[in-house]
């Protein structure tokens, strides 16, 4: 009963993980600025400036656009309780632990849910979505564009072609690729857009942005039963985030302040830049990784999302000694795998603030020592090598291009 608690002290760590990512300095400072009333006038225009930027984020022009409180799972409830009831059909398509949070989530609700799946490190085949909803009225299709649990990747036009043939919403996943991912909302005509506050936008954990189209809020309005979720039916925490501004729930303000600051990065960097600066740090570490010796998961390069890359762990390598040693004597946090990826999969996170070049040459370095202690042979320095030959060709490329 008389134990003494020391003051908060946590590591500095190098979150190279599938998230949360490390955050800009600015990020910290907008935490730490005094808390308002979450109906306070001023509070109101920080809320409107929110909205702004996830409207640019998103690409989108929907009225409905709004950071939830919540995780990323809570921007795939809040999708699926507004658009399923009982009577509707979705078709989720499952490729690994998240999307398939999906199809969970939606067997909550009464609606009938079939999963089209695809072998992890692979993307579902949109021909296989076109065949089960063959001959069917489907409400939602669904996806991942970025499935964190194998770093795979999932192009959405093909997606929205089926999904107006099956005449279905289009509820997409970009928790793990918002910011860091191409994503054109209103232009590839995604219904329904959730994402997490953690990964490539950089904000603290806690808050899932989300945005809805018109033809989406309509399906709502005609609903025949009542959402069943209060906290997470959008047309009434709407009267929160819309117009009236009426008291819904008490927001996390402080996270408001802080996903603000992190989207003003966003912005300031330029969607494509950003998208730019992903791709390229990715395929470094990539080229470092491979001529460490080490295998990925995902063969195609066309399939691999450019945020995670998973790298099969190599014969003889103890998974947790290897991601210890890069946390005790680094600093550098990466996630191993999940469920039947686990022991298999190292999984490297370069989101947002951590895609950047000197810590892709600092985890390769950091990486080679580790290896070597724990017995894998491998060329010494020759995955920064690799990497340093990488961006000279990005760079090379990229001024070729300019000229
Ligand atoms: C693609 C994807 N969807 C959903 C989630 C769930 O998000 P959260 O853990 O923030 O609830 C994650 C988390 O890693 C994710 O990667």
């Amino acid at each position: 009963m008389t134990q003494r608690i020391g003051e908060l002290n946590p590591p500095n760590r190098l979150m190279l993980t599938p998230g949360p990512s490390s955050m800009d300095p600015r990020v910290y400072r907008a935490l730490a600025t005094p808390l308002v009333g979450h109906l306070d006038p001023w509070f109101k225009g920080c809320m409107d400036d929110t909205q702004v930027l996830l409207r640019q984020i998103f690409q989108t022009e929907n009225r409905l656009t709004m950071p939830l409180s919540a995780s990323g799972s809570g921007g795939i409830e809040a999708s699926v309780v507004n658009s399923l009831e009982e009577g509707d059909e979705a078709i989720i398509c499952v490729n690994g632990l998240f999307s398939d949070r999906m199809a969970v989530i939606a067997s909550h609700t009464a609606a009938k849910v079939t999963k089209v799946e695809a072998p992890y490190g692979k993307a579902v085949d949109a021909e296989d979505v076109r065949r089960a909803g063959k001959g069917k009225k489907i409400k939602i299709v669904g996806l991942a564009q970025g499935e964190t649990f194998s770093g795979v990747l999932t192009q959405i036009e093909p997606f929205r072609k089926v999904a107006d043939e099956l005449g279905a919403l289009l509820v997409v996943d970009t928790v793990a690729s918002l910011a860091a991912v191409p994503l054109h909302v209103d232009r590839e005509r995604v219904d329904i857009c959730f994402s997490g506050s953690q990964k490539a936008i950089s904000a603290p954990p806690g808050m899932s942005p989300i945005t809805v189209s018109p033809r989406a809020e309509e399906s709502f309005r005609n609903r025949k039963t009542k959402v069943q979720s209060w906290y997470f039916d959008l047309t009434t925490a709407m009267n929160y985030w819309g117009k009236e501004r009426l008291y819904h729930h008490t927001p996390p303000v402080s996270l408001i302040y802080a996903l603000r600051e992190a989207m003003r990065i966003v912005v300031e960097e330029g969607l494509e830049a950003r998208w730019e600066r992903h791709r390229v740090n990715q395929l470094a570490l990539i080229a470092g990784i491979e001529a460490m010796g080490l295998e990925l998961l995902v063969k195609k390069p066309a399939d691999r999302l450019p945020t995670v890359t998973a790298v099969m762990i190599p014969d003889g390598i103890d998974d947790a000694k290897v991601r210890n040693q890069l946390l005790d004597e680094f600093n550098i946090e990466i996630a191993g795998g999940l469920g039947p990826l686990k022991s298999k999969i190292w999984r490297i996170g370069l989101m947002g603030h951590c895609s950047q070049k000197p810590y892709v040459l600092l985890f390769l370095a950091a990486l080679g020592k580790t290896l070597l202690d724990q017995g894998f042979r491998l060329p010494s320095g020759a995955g920064v090598a690799a990497a340093v030959h990488s961006y000279a060709h990005a760079h090379s490329e990229a001024a070729a291009v300019s000229r």
